[in-house]
């Protein structure tokens, strides 16, 4: 029996009872938009969630997207890095998007005139009405474009009545994450393959077994120089693993 990922036609496998659960949750969708890096939107209940903005100096994607145009009703901000935050005050002012991030990038926003944001930490979760959001640990760095300390980077699990997902931001690979399964099911997650900075692919295909999720979503890959991948070999990576990764061109949206 031979049954495809109808977003990106990534064979399914069906060899567990796990994996049988995993196509039922692809069957009930979220959808999931990349811009590039490791920016991309996620729907819930018709409200948008906007991760780590970084388009107008990302080369691969600020001639296909239209950074003015992209929507937001909550920006969720990882770290502080530049190819993460690059944008997130002209979209937060723009669109009144309400910044979730930890405590010291929170009081940052707050600086460059962005006052709706909601302060977190790691460890902790919020209900936001639509959804919750934990934050979990992330092995990374976190300082602020303009030298300011930008606290410890975070990784945010986002509970909804659609589904649950796991967004690592820039991370090594840490035996936290085995901690993520006790939280929450996950029907998806967003982890960074392109190495250097972050884990590579082989990393994240133990993460993924970790996290106990078979469907991932590539970002922070073939942005720059140093973190150029060969991404058919990171796709076969995660198939020998028992797991899909997803790949998504820039602009366009999947269903997960
Ligand atoms: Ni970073
Ligand atoms: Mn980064």
């Amino acid at each position: 029996m031979s049954i495809r990922c109808y977003s990106c036609g990534e064979p399914l496998f069906l060899r567990s009872l796990n994996s049988f659960r995993t196509v039922e949750r692809i069957i009930k969708t979220m959808q999931l938009t990349f811009y590039g890096h490791s920016c991309f939107l996620v729907e819930i209940k018709g409200k948008k969630l906007l991760f780590d903005p970084f388009i107008t100096y990302n080369e691969l994607a600020r001639d296909v997207v239209d950074v003015n145009a992209i929507e937001a009703d909550y920006i969720l901000q990882s770290h502080g890095h530049i190819d993460h935050i690059a944008d997130a005050v002209s979209i937060a002012k723009r669109t009144g998007a309400k910044v979730i991030s930890n405590w010291e990038i929170h009081e940052w926003f707050n600086k460059q005139g962005v006052a709706n944001t909601h302060p977190m930490n790691t460890g902790g979760k919020w209900n936001f009405g639509d959804f919750t959001v934990k934050c979990v640990v992330a092995q990374h760095s976190s300082g602020l474009p303009d030298g300011s300390y930008g606290g410890n980077p975070l990784g945010f699990i986002v509970y909804t009545d659609e589904g649950t997902f796991y967004y690592s931001g820039d991370t090594a690979l840490t035996l936290d994450m085995q901690l993520i399964p006790r939280w929450a099911k996950l029907n998806f997650a967003i982890l960074p393959i392109g190495d250097n900075f972050t884990m590579d692919a082989a990393d994240a295909a133990e993460c993924a077994r970790m996290i106990q999720c078979t469907n991932v979503v590539g970002v922070h890959y073939d942005t720059f120089g140093f973190i150029k991948i060969d991404q058919e070999a990171a796709k076969e990576t995660f198939k020998k693993a028992g797991a899909i990764l997803h790949l998504v061109e820039i602009g366009k949206s999947i269903q997960l």
